[in-house]
């Protein structure tokens, strides 16, 4: 599983998603509640950047029609998408954030 640097730590605000591409990947990254999390970038319900919308009880909410997907599984909390989104696992090594995109959690 090969981890690529997304970001760095600091420069992640609690609960503002990052929107970062690796390896052509669209990955959001979020930091909330004292982790960091990994989303990969578009809803599972149509072509949007969830990056875009709200982080609240570990879950980012795709603001076009507001499912909200859980930053640990990826599992849509309800309709209308019905089907999970990727996440990949984090690593932080210092300052840095590090993602695989190789393989899902
Ligand atoms: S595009 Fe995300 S819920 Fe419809």
């Amino acid at each position: 599983m090969a981890f690529v640097k997304a970001c760095a730590l600091s420069e992640l605000e609690e609960d503002t998603p990052k929107r970062v591409e690796l390896d052509g990947t669209p990955v959001s990254v979020v930091r909330t509640e004292g982790e960091v999390f990994a989303i990969h970038d578009i809803c599972s319900h149509a072509n949007v950047s969830l990056s875009e919308g709200e982080v609240e009880d570990c879950q980012i909410e795709c603001w076009l029609h507001g499912s909200a997907f859980d930053l640990r599984t990826g599992k849509p909390s309800g309709l209308p998408a019905t089907r999970p989104v990727p996440v990949y696992p984090v690593k932080i090594e210092g300052d840095d954030v590090l993602v695989s995109v190789t393989q899902e959690s």
